[in-house]
């Protein structure tokens, strides 16, 4: 049987380490908007611009043609930040043949419409199937081959377990769940309290402190994510608690720089442009105070990581806003 052509829309730090594992498998191209992202993957097999000099796989082929990568892909994978997405797949969706399976690795939620990213894939490209990866995946720990894991949610079980075999490696394992809502808001959710984390770090609050606001954080996660339709095991698993530990102690995570930057009295302008990336935290914080209103959800971290970044609040507040707040009983 032909191997499937994969696509991975994306060409940061994470969607490059994936389409370099997926490229050990099937047939891979990666879509980048960036000219000299696709020169130095095509030529020298890196991504120098998010993951220095690791090298990816040479079988990975790149291209900046959006119609091309769109028409000969089996099987789509979505890495382009969260409000850039409608704005991609609305270009793709005249190109992309009916039955090929989505998988997003996006971990933020579409402003205004407050939709989660397979939602936005369900309404600019109505009638595939659509699914998320999410996990303790730091790109370049990944792409630099240490052992890492991620769950792969479908809404059908057989097709989770053969796009399984697209992404895995000896080295990174996928496991399969059908929970889409679960995995994906879980994703969403743990950058915000990245940047929690990141204060109390930026704060020298030390690690009671951190060890404090992690657990609670996943308290606050799993609340919301039940109450938006997730199950509740999804959240002590691999794309709950295993990412929000990685984002949440990362040095190489972009939410929790924003915290720790923001703690020592940056300006978010000032940060965003000394990260270069997007952290999706800052643009999920608002959306997720509406759906914490709407789904009657009290979320006392989440708040004041929204306050620090949208309404004037600073970190040192925040952090006693935090502890003052904190319920007696657990
Ligand atoms: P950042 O966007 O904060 O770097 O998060 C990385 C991540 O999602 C690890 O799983």
């Amino acid at each position: 049987m032909r191997r499937p052509n994969v696509t991975v829309l994306g060409g940061g730090s994470w969607g490059s380490a994936i389409a370099s594992i997926a490229a050990r498998n099937a047939p891979t191209l990666l879509w980048a908007r960036d000219e000299a992202t696709v020169a130095d993957i095509n030529e020298r097999h890196v991504n120098s611009r998010y993951l220095d000099d690791l090298p990816l796989n040479p079988a990975l082929r790149a291209t900046n043609d959006l119609e091309h990568a769109i028409a000969t892909a089996d099987v789509l994978v979505l890495g382009v930040p969260s409000q850039a997405c409608r704005g991609v797949l609305t270009e793709a969706a005249e190109h992309l043949r009916p039955w090929v399976p989505i998988v997003s690795l996006v971990k933020g939620l579409e402003q205004g419409s407050r939709l989660r990213i397979t939602e936005v894939v369900r309404e600019t490209l109505p009638g595939h199937p659509v699914g998320v990866l999410n996990g303790p995946n730091i790109a370049r720990e990944i792409a630099a081959g240490y052992a890492a894991a991620a769950t792969l949610a479908m809404p059908d079980q057989q097709q989770a377990e053969s796009l399984q075999n697209l992404l895995r490696s000896t080295m990174f394992r996928v496991y399969t769940s059908t929970d889409v809502v679960g995995v994906e808001v879980a994703g969403a959710l743990k950058n915000i309290f990245a940047i929690a984390t990141g204060f109390g770090d930026g704060l020298e609050a030390g690690d009671n402190t951190r060890a404090m606001v992690i657990t609670r954080s996943l308290r606050e996660l799993s609340r919301l994510g039940v109450a938006m339709g997730g199950h509740e095991q999804t959240f002590s698993g691999l794309a709950g608690m295993g990412d929000l530990i990685a984002t949440c102690t990362s040095p190489h995570s972009r939410n929790r720089r924003v915290g720790i930057r923001l703690a020592q009295g940056k300006t978010l302008p000032e940060i965003e442009a000394e990260l270069k990336q997007v952290a999706e935290g800052v643009k999920s914080a608002p959306v997720v105070m509406e759906l914490s209103r709407e789904h009657g959800v009290e979320m006392p971290i989440a708040r004041e990581v929204d306050a620090v970044l949208n309404h004037g609040q600073t970190a040192v507040r925040a952090y006693r806003g935090l502890l003052r707040e904190a319920p007696e009983h657990e």
